[in-house]
């Protein structure tokens, strides 16, 4: 048995089952046993996934461009980075950011008390200051930003029955065994009544009702400027699927998906897709207002990423153009990523350039 496993175990015997997202929250940031918490090797070749900033630096580059673009035109200096991982992607956009002659405030919202010194080691050299959550955070006038951050929030889960909306909790028997019982808070129905979804019985959907409190967090300590959230997921009409009918958790180890979330608990990553409806929704109520939605693709093709690789011919650069490839993929990474983009305390809305090749919306409707 992993040490997660063994916690959660002796926590499920003696108190009775958990809901998914309490299991969830202990299987990846519990001190010393969670995945986040105990683990460094997790991103790239070696690791478990990869993410944008693994594939080179040309996502930091790029996503550099439009945070220098924001900063200039709020005059303001401060980056907030949430959800480092292992630096990688602060160093390339740091790096562009020096190159192009733009001053930098950069602060690293980072939970993992593992991945930190990784960070702090990465990003030596560069003036960066961590934070281990928000709240302690000063008010900010500039961009707040995250990549692959809400999609490792623990999620609840609820499934739609006969009886109604029932919540999947995790008991024990002989191992870990779902549950279904009445949901632990009325902010699971409240959360589809509010985007007017109807699940149709039998379906299974995730909950993420972190993010909708990391939100207004992020409301509260955003004095003007701009959240930019990057993630895998989708608005409410695409998300809910009947292909989707059993969620969209899944299981990462080596590479490797797994729709079994319940062996080698602690060393193994677990993920839902991100419902962008909701965030833009809350955001609003929050006083986020979006600024536009668009897949990454778009988004890295809107900041030039094509003219950087045009041209690159050498063996090296070509290892470069195949990454990038990766990066704007239909079908992968360049369709499944989005970018919302929200703002707040603006007097009006400037174009934004990585919006350039879809629509500003005004509508939180997505
Ligand atoms: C999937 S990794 C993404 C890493 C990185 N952004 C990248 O692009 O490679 C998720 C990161 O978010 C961090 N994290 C998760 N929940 C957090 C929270 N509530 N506050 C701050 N960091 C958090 C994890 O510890 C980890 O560093």
């Amino acid at each position: 048995m992993t040490p997660a496993e063994t916690l959660l175990k002796r926590l499920i015997k003696a108190e009775g089952p958990v809901t998914f997202r309490d299991f969830m929250e202990i299987a990846l940031y519990y001190p010393e046993v969670g995945y986040y918490a105990s683990r460094t090797d997790q991103i790239g070749e070696k690791g478990d996934y990869y993410t944008s900033s693994s594939l080179g630096p040309l996502f930091g580059k790029m996503l550099a461009r439009q945070i220098a673009e924001m900063l200039d035109e709020l005059d303001a200096e401060t980056i907030v980075e949430m959800g480092a991982g292992n630096g990688t992607l602060a160093r390339d956009i740091l790096t562009e950011l020096s190159l192009i002659n733009t001053r930098a405030n950069y602060i690293i919202v980072e939970k993992s008390r593992a991945l930190t010194p990784l960070q702090q080691e990465t990003l030596a050299g560069f003036d960066v200051t961590w934070h281990d959550s928000l709240p302690s955070l000063p008010s900010v006038k500039g961009v707040i930003f995250s990549n692959e951050l809400v999609d490792a929030f623990p999620v609840h889960v609820v499934e739609m029955t006969e009886n109604g909306l029932k919540e999947v909790y995790i008991g024990w028997a002989e191992g870990f065994t779902e549950v279904l019982n009445a949901p632990s808070t009325p902010a699971l129905a409240d959360y589809f009544d509010n985007l007017a979804v109807h699940l149709p019985i039998g379906f299974r959907a995730e909950v993420n009702l972190e993010a909708l409190s990391w939100l207004e967090t992020i409301a509260s300590r955003l004095e003007s400027g701009y959240l930019i959230t990057i993630d895998y997921g989708y608005p409410s009409h695409e998300l809910y699927q009947d292909y989707r009918r059993h969620g969209t958790l899944m299981a990462y180890e080596g590479h490797r998906a797994a729709e079994d979330l319940y062996t080698r608990v602690g060393q193994r990553d677990l993920t839902a897709h991100v419902n962008f409806s909701a965030l833009a929704a809350w955001g609003e109520g929050a006083g986020l207002t979006v600024a536009g939605f668009t897949d990454q693709a778009h988004f890295l093709m809107s900041l030039g990423i094509l003219e950087i690789l045009s041209g690159k011919t050498s063996p090296g650069e070509i290892k470069a153009r195949l990454n990038a490839k990766s990066l704007l993929l239909p079908g992968g990474m360049g369709e499944i990523f989005k970018v919302l983009i929200q703002h707040k305390g603006l007097a009006s809305l400037p174009p934004l350039s990585g919006l350039k090749h879809r629509p500003q919306r005004t509508s939180c409707r997505l």
